[in-house]
């Protein structure tokens, strides 16, 4: 069996500052179909606010939607007004935290090094990282968007063991096409996606780089997702916007089957 064909597609709804708890539940309850039909085939996951994470995993009562929180701290517990810890969210049944978003990034001063720190909280926890990577325009226009990237592997991912990174999710998400309706050609998605891999293979070995799911994110709609999610390193899509309606997720989830 090819080494791709073992790895199963993941859509993931990112939610961003966005749904009270009475419209997460009632997106999800919506949702509640659509992922019922593709259950095995794609693995499809939510991140709501941290808010939303307790009532969402009761409601959801065993079907198979997972949950993300969007961010977390790499402590345990502690004197860290505003924080939430991995241990917290992982009692809460969560499978995934996101971490090293472009917006914790740019308005929340996440560097690699903090982004490193959270991720390995995050396994520690019992859960996976959906750890995210991307250049800015001016980044893209000085032809620096592998170097970029590349970087932000290597920080995210230091001193992790290959066994543990073979959980991770990375998520290719080019700044320039988050909430901007401009997403990257399936081409150009594809050639970041690839040199990632490459470079996976290169830090550890390449069961581990052919393990790696590595999701496509950055206007990602109904209209693209089958493209982008029919090349053969793009695992699966990390929505905003249009995770926002229950029809346009409910779309791009078929698409990825
Ligand atoms: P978008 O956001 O789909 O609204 O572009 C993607 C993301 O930020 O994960």
């Amino acid at each position: 069996m090819a080494v791709s064909a073992r790895r199963r597609k993941i859509v993931a709804g990112n939610w961003k500052m966005n749904k009270t708890v009475p419209e997460a539940l009632a997106l999800v309850r919506e949702l509640r179909g659509t992922v019922a039909a593709v259950g095995d085939v794609v693995e499809v996951v939510v991140a709501p606010t941290f808010l939303a994470l307790q009532p969402l995993h009761v409601a959801l009562e065993g079907a198979p939607l997972q949950l993300a929180a969007q961010n977390c701290h790499w402590e345990s517990s502690g004197a860290f007004t505003g924080e939430v810890s991995a241990p917290m969210l992982a009692e809460l049944g969560c499978a995934y935290v996101i971490v090293g978003h472009s917006e914790r990034r740019q308005l929340f001063g996440e560097t690699d090094e903090s982004v490193n720190k959270k991720a390995r909280a995050v396994v520690a926890a019992g859960m996976k990282p959906i750890l995210c990577v991307g250049e800015t325009l001016a980044e893209r226009e000085a032809n620096q968007t592998l170097d970029v990237v590349e970087r932000q592997v290597r920080g995210g991912l230091a001193g992790i063991e290959a066994k543990d990174v073979a959980t991770f999710v990375l998520a290719y998400e080019p700044v320039w096409a988050i909430g901007t309706g401009r997403n990257a050609t399936s081409a150009q998605a594809q050639e970041v996606h690839a040199a990632i891999r490459g470079l996976l293979g290169r830090l550890y070995d390449g069961e581990t780089a052919g393990r790696v799911r590595i999701q496509y994110g950055g206007s990602v709609k109904p209209d693209n997702a089958a493209e982008l999610l029919g090349q053969p390193d793009i695992d699966g899509a990390l929505v905003g916007g249009a995770s926002l309606k229950a029809g346009d997720f409910a779309a791009i989830i078929k698409a990825a089957t």
